[in-house]
């Protein structure tokens, strides 16, 4: 049973306070980066999981998506997407994405940003993203880099050299992460990157490219005390692969 912290009122205010959630993809540090991962969205009919405020949902659409279909668990994080827009080639649904099953063949791209690490089934849901998407088309998603997201609680320790290093622990232990993050009590689930690049091949994806987040000169520039943090560990893993055309599962 999925959790829904998104639905727990601190939680939603807090979320709600940060860049991404008020300034939108603008404000989303590691969306060039995305983006730059996207195949052309015109004519695509797409899939969102875990649309949150419906920020990407939207620049897809804007993009000339045939139509998007977004999914999220939050009724509170779908009530602000639709009052956000009326764009009819929208759909927001509400889903559990531990259970959702969606037409197979039916998508020619699926994207999903910072959300898969809250799924305790990987194997469930990349399978039934390959059933769902077209021979020939792709998935593009980011998560929680797993060096960020092995320990439960983010932590900075000082190292010999006279610097801060990121500390790590139990790297080869996958599983929930129990962390307080914005409330106490909120779980993710921590899966090392073999184990997701070794699950999306066995679902029958094929990889197209890995990004393991960095800033940019320019976002360096702008936000200098990131160099310390940022280029020291990847806080986000971003995906993209492919269904091969002509492979029948
Ligand atoms: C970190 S937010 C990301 C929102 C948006 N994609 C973004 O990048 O700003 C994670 C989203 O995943 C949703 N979510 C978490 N678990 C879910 C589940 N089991 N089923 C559907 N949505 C879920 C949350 O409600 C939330 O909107």
């Amino acid at each position: 049973m999925a959790q829904n912290i998104y639905d727990d009122p601190a939680f939603f205010a807090g979320y709600s306070d940060f860049p991404r959630s008020r300034l939108g993809l603008d404000g989303t540090a590691e969306w060039e980066s995305f983006r730059a991962l996207l195949p052309p969205i015109a004519g695509k009919r797409v899939v969102e999981l875990g649309c949150g405020f419906g920020h990407l949902s939207r620049w897809l659409a804007a993009e000339g998506a045939q139509r998007v279909l977004a999914y999220d668990l939050s009724e509170k994080m779908l009530a602000a997407a639709r009052a956000a827009s009326a764009d009819a080639a929208i759909d927001y649904r509400r889903a559990d994405l531990d259970t959702l099953v969606l037409e197979p063949q039916s998508a020619d791209l699926v994207v999903s940003a910072l959300t898969l690490h809250y799924l305790a089934d990987f194997t469930r849901i990349t399978t039934m993203i390959h059933t769902a998407l077209v021979p020939g088309g792709d998935l593009v998603f980011s998560v929680e880099h797993p060096i960020y997201a092995a320990r439960a609680v983010p932590e900075w320790v000082p190292a010999s050299d006279g610097r801060d290093a990121f500390a790590i622990a139990d790297y080869s232990v996958e599983g929930p992460r129990r962390t307080d993050w914005i409330v106490d009590g909120v779980v993710k689930y921590h899966r090392t990157l073999a184990t997701m690049l070794n699950t999306l091949a066995g679902a029958g994806f094929t990889c197209r490219a890995i990004n393991e987040w960095r800033p940019s000169e320019a976002q360096l520039a702008a936000n200098p005390d990131w160099a310390a943090t940022e280029l020291t560990r990847p806080m986000f893993l971003i995906v993209a692969v492919h269904r091969p055309e002509g492979r029948s599962h």
